[in-house]
């Protein structure tokens, strides 16, 4: 307790003070970057451990900065995995980067709401300029607009809630629960990620009624089991609501027949949606055109620039073929922001649940201008090549399955005659030395150890040293 008579200061911290901390904080950031190869990138500590470390009590009385940088390091730091250390090659390589990171210190200083055009208009016009480019890098159409949401999960829920307004446009108004509507149903292969589950429980589609279609030997959908599970529930009397095909799956990055899907979804008048959150990265190479098939008859799409384009997470960017379709059901102005509404042809908080919005756009805009399109194309096609020598590396030593094509980032592989338990302990091994980190999943019920390159910091030393601890782990 303070002593009463004896006020606190008020305000901020005294700006001198802030800045010299800047200072050692733009050290600390330069020498974390700089020296990341030396840490170990998992730490050794047990559960709880840091929870009980830390006070159980919020302080009453103000901290000295020290204190709490004390703190950081002794109890915080020793805590965290180090995703942006170059032999970090678990799930997909969410990497940030010197502007990405000087871009976030700039949102954190400005600390707006990109909630309308009024209530920052840079935000908002920022966030136009960025989804454009984005849009044309992609390749989609300009009939396509987009906005900027934390991740592909939201993404994929507010574009299947715009699904549902096209097929119940009443829903928006009286709900879905005692009404006479229709069983819908989504379409997605057994390798989609579990986010269109997700949007399916919290749109009240229900869980159930997303249909698994199985994949091929390739782990791309099978476009014949789609055309029979939507038969199969037409004559049944439900109805086919969406498709959500995916460019880049997460476990093994592979691609759906896109193309054929769409002919096949405009054919039953079934909304489209992609879900390219990390292999949408890949159509910024000329050589892989082939990936942007049938993109441009999409009603929606997603793509996480914080998986593959270099931008720190979160970032994720839906587009939406006419957007007023989004905006249908989203717009919604409460009295106190109408003096700041509809100043401007976009705010974005019309585009979705959300209402405060950070300013996200601002870091791809700092990293996309670094780089340039060829700077990213020529990180993304070398992080392809490494991936394919890695696979080189497994398939000549001879003691090793490759379980799916390397089609970008990814490799899946397991040391032949290995168990699934042999396979859990291996990584559990491998993460547990600090030098790499690896994740596990299952292909069509076969477990496999996975591999997946992203960083901007990972060069071929990286994935040869991470290739010489596999190597030499097994038995
Ligand atoms: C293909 C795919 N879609 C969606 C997601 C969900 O991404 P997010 O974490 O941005 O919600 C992932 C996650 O890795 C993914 O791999």
């Amino acid at each position: 307790m303070s002593t009463p008579g004896l006020l606190a200061p008020l305000g901020d911290i005294p700006s001198d003070k802030f800045r010299r901390q800047l200072y050692e904080l733009a050290d600390w950031i330069g020498e974390y970057r700089a020296k990341i190869c030396n840490r170990a990138i998992a730490p050794s500590v047990e559960a709880g451990a840091i929870l009980r470390a830390l006070p159980t009590h919020p302080p009453e009385t103000a901290e000295p900065f020290e204190s709490i940088w004390n703190d950081f390091e002794r109890i915080v730091l020793p805590g965290i995995v180090h995703w942006g250390h170059p032999q970090f090659m678990g799930y997909f390589g969410s990497t940030t980067t010197g502007p990405g990171i000087l871009a976030e210190m700039i949102a954190a200083a400005l600390n707006v709401n990109a909630m309308t055009w009024r209530t920052s208009p840079a935000a908002t016009e920022l966030e136009t300029v960025v989804l454009r480019w984005l849009r044309e890098w992609l390749g989609l159409p300009e009939i396509f607009e987009g906005v900027v949401y934390d991740t592909a999960s939201i993404s994929t829920l507010h574009a299947l809630a715009a699904a549902r307004e096209q097929a119940a446009p009443t829903v928006r108004e009286s709900g879905l629960s005692g009404r006479d509507l229709p069983t819908f149903r989504l379409y997605t292969s057994d390798q989609a990620h579990s986010s269109v589950e997700k949007a399916a429980i919290t749109l009240g589609v229900g869980e159930q009624n997303v249909r698994r279609v199985p994949s091929d030997s390739a782990f791309r959908m099978d476009m014949s089991g789609l055309k029979l599970f939507v038969e199969e529930d037409l004559r049944r009397g439900f109805k086919p609501l969406a498709v959500v095909a995916t460019v880049g799956t997460t476990s093994s990055a592979s691609v759906d027949p896109v193309a054929a899907i769409a002919r096949f979804c405009r054919a039953h008048g079934i909304w489209l949606h992609i879900d390219a959150a990390y292999g949408g990265g890949l159509a910024l190479l000329p050589e892989a055109a082939w990936i942007r098939q049938g993109w441009a008859e999409a009603d929606s799409f997603v793509i996480n620039p914080h998986k593959m384009l270099f931008v720190p997470f979160d970032f994720s960017a839906l587009y939406v073929r006419d957007i007023s379709r989004l905006r249908r059901v989203f717009a919604l102005v409460p009295d106190y922001l109408s003096g700041d509404s509809a100043r401007a042809a976009i705010d974005y908080m019309d585009y979705g649940v959300q209402l405060g919005r950070r300013f996200r756009a601002i870091k791809a805009w700092f990293v996309w201008r670094s780089f340039g399109r060829e700077g990213i194309a020529s990180r993304i096609r070398e992080h392809l090549r490494l991936a394919k020598l890695f696979a080189q590396w497994l398939e000549k030593d001879g003691r090793f399955e490759i379980l799916a094509p390397v089609m970008m980032g990814v490799v899946c592989f397991r040391p032949a005659g290995y168990s699934e338990e042999g396979c859990r302990a291996l990584v559990d091994a491998l993460n547990d030395n600090g030098e790499t980190y690896l994740t596990l999943t299952r292909l069509h019920g076969v477990v496999a150890v996975r591999l997946g390159l992203g960083n901007v910091l990972t060069t071929e030393e990286h994935v040869h040293n991470v290739w010489e601890i596999v190597r030499k782990a097994i038995r």
